[in-house]
């Protein structure tokens, strides 16, 4: 007897076999038909990814056009180069776990941002017990029409195994991370380059839609992924208190499905727990430990590599090089090839420093609980919630 889990499973599997079957043709000339939709702007009505209802209307004409200088926004030049279309292959065993990811997910920024919201909590909101209740509902609220789930630790595990099956070295990895923390963190990554969306941290509030976050007249088609500044310490002692100069924040995040960035993060995460895991070293993250291994510290890092990344930049048309220089002090959102950088109000506003405004600005987006997350006695603090426990050693 198939259990029902078993046969959803199954019937996932086969969906994904028929989705690599077909999509391998998909870069030949002639169009070939396609199982599942993809989505173009100004199209419509794919099961997984709704539209963003009023959001392209106004926007498809100008798709093609650069974004006009605006005063709450301003562009730093960097011009992109146009993304390589990948050769169609099946034996996936000889790629790197980099080019693996990339024919599993491929980039398309002229695609949707698909309209999911996704969370991640050790208990569902239906549960009597669960705490975020004002929270979660205010997600549903500035949302309407987006499919928004709150996925727990036990759901998670299946989910990343129909979505990464055929990458085992992400699932290993994942199995392999000793704390609740460090699997929240590669959890919104993962799941956001397989799917795309928004991923927010269970205590953060929504104070506007995301459909609000970008200025209207950037087209969504030329951009694939919005962030939020964590921290700009403009003091002399910020190593005490911060890890980088400039930290970009991970509990808000707004992709399309297979972002470079996202691509990078993963491989990163994957091969650093499966080098800790080979050499015994697992067991021994601690609290300072997780913000350089999975949080804002090397999510920071990704992105300025990325910025500076002749694979995807025109180094020799663009002014120099991008470090937190291009970003300190920021008030209007600046947008970096196909990346939207939100100033510190964005997703930080109510800080009460570094020039962030308060929560009822207009450009205040989102609000996280916690403050000072970059301090290591309060940093983790949903490994203390989900009441982590570490084994000492991870086997
Ligand atoms: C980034 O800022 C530096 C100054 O700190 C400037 O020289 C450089 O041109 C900027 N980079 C881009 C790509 O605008």
């Amino acid at each position: 007897m198939l259990s029902p889990r078993r046969a959803v499973a199954t019937a996932a599997f086969c969906l994904i076999v028929l989705y690599l079957i077909f999509s391998s043709h998909s870069s030949s000339p002639a169009p070939a038909p396609a199982p599942i939709p993809i989505v173009k702007p100004g199209t419509s009505d794919a099961p997984d990814t709704q539209p963003e209802t009023h959001q392209d209307n106004g926007h498809k004409a100008n798709a093609e056009q650069p974004p006009p200088p605006s005063s709450d926004e301003t562009a730093i030049q960097r011009i992109r180069k146009p993304v390589e279309k990948q050769q169609p292959m099946m034996d996936m065993s000889q790629l790197s776990l980099y080019d693996k990811l990339t024919y599993q997910f491929p980039y398309d920024v002229e695609s949707k941002f698909p309209a999911y919201i996704w969370q991640t909590w050790k208990r569902n909101p239906q549960d009597p017990k669960f705490e975020f209740g004002d929270q979660e509902q205010s997600w549903t609220d500035q949302h309407p029409g987006f499919v928004h789930e709150v996925i727990t630790d036990d759901v998670a595990v299946h989910f990343l195994r129909l979505l990464y099956a055929s990458v085992p070295q992400v699932l290993e990895a994942y199995a392999a991370l000793p704390l609740p923390v460090l699997k929240a963190d590669f959890f919104r990554y993962l799941i956001l380059l397989a799917r795309g969306g928004i991923y927010s941290d269970i205590d953060t509030y929504a104070i506007r839609s995301a459909l609000d976050w970008v200025p209207g007249r950037i087209p969504r088609s030329s951009i694939g992924l919005v962030i939020g500044i964590e921290a700009d310490p403009d003091r002399p002692d910020w190593k005490d208190w911060y890890s980088r100069r400039i930290q970009f924040c991970q509990w808000t995040i707004q992709a399309k499905p297979g972002h470079p960035v996202l691509r990078d993060v993963v491989v990163r995460i994957t091969e650093e727990t499966l080098k800790r895991k080979k050499s015994g070293q697992l067991g021994r993250v601690v609290d300072a430990g997780v913000v350089e291994f999975t949080g804002p510290a090397v999510w920071t890092d990704v992105i300025f590599d990325y910025f500076n990344d002749p694979r995807y930049f025109d180094m020799e048309q663009s002014a120099g090089a991008i470090d937190w220089r291009n970003f300190t002090g920021m008030e209007a959102s600046r947008k970096v090839g196909d990346v939207i950088v939100l100033p510190i109000t964005g997703f930080s506003p109510g800080v009460g420093q570094m020039g962030a405004k308060d929560i009822d600005d207009p450009t205040a987006f989102v609000k996280h609980e916690f403050q000072g997350t970059w301090k290591p006695e309060e940093l983790r603090h949903i490994g203390e919630i989900q009441e982590g426990k570490t084994d000492g050693e991870a086997r």
